[in-house]
C-alpha cells in the first residue's frame, strides 16, 4: 500500500495515565490502582484532505488550530470506517491524507501530579498515522491494525500550569444551550415565531446485531440519513432515545417530538390510577432528563392507546395537566389512532398526532380511496378540535427488491404508490392547519413474528442496513421541494455552524 494512503481509519485511542514507567514490551492498557484509562472514542471532528496533491493540511498547518478553522469539518464515529458512514461518494472511496481531532479534558491528578505519566495510545490507525497534541507533532507510525503509543505527560503537564491560574472553582460542569421558543396556534406550529412544518420521519433504535444498543457510527449514518433525505424531524417512537442522540439533534437543529414509552395502553385496565401514578413519574424522568434539549418541541406521552374506552378521559387530563406543569413552555400531545369522534383524550393535546393505514391494514390494495378518507379524516379532526394537525404515522411494507406494476402489496411499487396518495392530501391540507408529516417508518425493524409480519416490519423507506428502497427517493424530492419552498433548508447541511439560536429551521 502506498505511504501516504491513509483510506480507512479504524482508531481505538485512548489516553492512559500511571505512575509507573514502561519499558519493552507495550501492555494492554487495563485499570489497577496505580493505573486509570481514559477511552476517546466517540465523535471526532474529521476532514478528508481533497486538494490535487493531498498535502494541504500539512502546507497549511491544519495541526496548529482547532480543525474547524481550517475548513468544513464533519463528525466522524471512532472507532468506525469513514467510508461507511456518510453520503457523500467521494469519501467512500477516498485514497489521501484525512484529518481527525479531538479536544479531551484531562483529570486534574494526571496535570497536576508530575510523577504521573500520561500515555496516547493508539490502538488502530490505518494507514499511516502523524500525531499532533496541542499542535506538537508527539508521533508517527506506519501500518494499521498494531497499536503505537507516546509519552505526553510534559505536554499536557506544562499546559496545565496555565489554565487552572482561573481560581478556586472547584467542580466544572459543560452545558450547552440553545435558545428558541415553541408555540401553537389553531392551525400552525411556531418555533421562534415562524410556523415550522414537520418533514419527518419515525424512528427505531434498531439495527442488525446491535438491536437498540446505542452506537456511534450508527447514530452518524442515520443523521447523514436524514440529512440525504431532507428531513427536519423526528419522533422518537416509542420511548425515548439515547441521550447521545438527543445531543447530536441540538447540535444539527434536528427537531424531536420526544415520546414516553407509554405504548400499548390498549386494555381497560391499563388505565388503573396505580398505572397513571407511574406513568406520571415516567413523565417527570424523561422530563428532568430531556428539558434542556432545544431540539425537543414537543412530548408526546403516548403512542395509539384505547383512548376511547371510558377513563382514557380522566388519565389523559391528569396525565398531559402532569407533563404541562412540570414544562410549561413545550406543547404536549399524544398520537392517536382512535376515532375523531370517539378519542377522549383528544381534548387535552396541544396538537392532534394521528396515524391512520389506509389501503394497508384495510382496503388491501385499494390505493384509490386513500385521498378520499385521508381527507375525511383531517376534516373531521379539524372540525371537532381546531388545533393543527400532524400526520404522525402512515406507511406500508415492501421488502426491498421485490417489484410489481401494477403496484401489489409488498412491492416498492405499492409503497411509493401509496406514498404519493398521502402526500396529494397533505399538499392540499397543510396549506391549512396540517403541520407535518412523519413516515412510518425510517428503516424496516425487527418485531415479535406473526403472519403480518416478514422478518420485522418492512416499513421503513430504507432496510434495516440502511439503504434506500424506492420509496426513499420519492421522500427525498418532496421534501427537499419542501424545504426549497419555504426557504428552509435542513439545517444539518451545514453542521459545523449549528447549535445555536439563528437556526430557526
Ligand atoms: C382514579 O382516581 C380518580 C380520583 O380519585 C377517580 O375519579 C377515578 O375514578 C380513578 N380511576 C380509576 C380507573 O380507578
Ligand atoms: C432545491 O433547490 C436547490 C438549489 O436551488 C436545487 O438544486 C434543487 O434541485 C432543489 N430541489 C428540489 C427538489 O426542488
Amino acid at each position: 500500500m502506498a505511504r501516504r494512503a491513509a483510506g480507512l481509519w479504524a482508531l481505538g485511542p485512548l489516553l492512559w495515565g500511571c505512575a509507573l514507567a514502561l519499558r519493552g514490551g507495550m501492555l494492554y492498557p487495563r485499570e489497577s490502582p496505580s493505573r486509570e484509562r481514559k477511552e476517546l472514542g466517540g465523535l471526532w471532528k474529521f476532514r478528508a484532505d481533497f486538494s490535487e496533491n493531498r498535502r494541504q493540511g500539512f502546507e497549511q498547518q491544519w495541526y496548529r488550530a482547532p480543525l474547524r478553522e481550517s475548513g468544513p469539518t464533519l463528525d466522524m464515529p471512532v472507532p468506525s470506517s469513514f467510508n461507511d458512514v456518510g453520503q457523500d461518494g467521494r469519501l467512500r472511496g477516498f485514497v489521501g491524507w484525512v484529518w481527525y481531532e479531538r479536544e479531551a479534558v484531562l483529570p486534574q491528578r494526571w496535570t497536576q501530579d508530575t510523577h504521573t505519566r500520561v500515555v496516547l495510545r493508539i490502538g488502530s490507525a490505518h494507514y499511516h498515522a502523524i500525531v499532533w497534541v496541542n499542535g506538537v507533532h508527539v508521533a508517527e507510525h506506519e501500518g494499521g491494525h498494531l497499536p503505537f503509543e507516546v509519552d505526553i505527560s510534559k505536554l499536557v503537564q506544562a499546559r496545565l500550569t496555565v489554565q487552572t491560574a482561573a481560581g478556586d472553582v472547584s467542580d466544572f460542569y459543560l452545558l450547552p444551550v440553545g435558545i428558541r421558543t415553541v408555540a401553537v396556534t389553531k392551525n400552525q406550529f411556531l418555533i421562534n415565531g415562524k410556523p415550522f412544518y414537520f418533514r419527518g420521519v419515525n424512528k427505531h433504535e434498531d439495527a442488525d446485531i446491535r438491536g437498540k444498543g446505542f452506537d456511534w457510527p450508527l447514530l452518524m449514518k442515520d443523521l447523514n440519513l436524514l440529512r440525504w433525505l431532507g428531513a427536519n424531524a423526528f419522533r422518537t417512537s416509542h420511548y425515548p432515545y439515547a441521550e447521545e442522540v438527543m445531543q447530536l439533534c441540538d447540535q444539527y437543529g434536528v427537531v424531536v417530538i420526544d415520546e414516553s414509552p407509554g405504548v400499548g395502553i390498549v386494555l381497560s385496565q391499563s388505565y388503573n390510577n396505580q398505572s397513571l401514578q407511574h406513568h406520571l413519574e415516567v413523565m417527570e424522568e424523561l422530563v428532568r432528563r430531556d428539558k434542556n434539549h432545544p431540539a425537543v418541541v414537543m412530548w408526546s406521552v403516548a403512542n395509539e392507546p384505547a383512548s376511547s374506552l371510558g377513563p382514557a378521559g380522566y388519565y389523559f387530563k391528569t396525565l398531559i395537566a402532569h407533563t404541562k406543569a412540570l414544562d410549561p413552555s413545550r406543547p404536549v400531545t399524544f398520537v392517536t389512532n382512535s376515532k375523531y369522534d370517539a378519542d377522549l383524550g383528544a381534548p387535552y393535546v396541544d396538537v392532534i398526532c394521528v396515524n391512520s393505514y389506509f389501503s394497508w391494514y384495510h382496503d388491501f390494495g385499494h390505493l384509490e380511496v386513500i385521498q378520499l378518507q385521508l381527507a375525511t379524516q383531517f376534516e373531521n379532526w379539524y372540525k371537532t378540535y381546531q388545533k393543527p394537525i400532524i400526520q404522525s404515522e402512515y406507511g406500508a411494507d415492501a421488502i426491498s427488491g421485490f417489484h410489481h406494476d401494477p403496484p401489489l402489496m409488498f412491492s416498492e411499487e405499492y409503497q411509493k404508490s401509496l406514498l404519493e396518495q398521502y402526500h396529494l392530501v397533505l399538499d392540499q391540507k397543510r396549506k391549512e392547519y396540517v403541520v407535518g408529516e412523519l413516515i412510518w417508518n425510517f428503516a424496516d425493524f425487527m418485531t415479535d413474528q406473526s403472519t403480518f409480519r416478514v422478518l420485522g416490519n418492512k416499513k421503513g423507506i430504507f432496510t434495516r442496513q440502511r439503504q434506500p428502497k424506492g420509496a426513499a427517493f420519492l421522500l427525498r424530492e418532496r421534501y427537499w421541494k419542501l424545504a426549497n419552498e419555504t426557504g428552509c433548508h435542513p439545517p444539518a447541511e451545514k453542521p459545523q455552524c449549528l447549535g445555536k439560536s439563528h437556526c430557526t429551521w
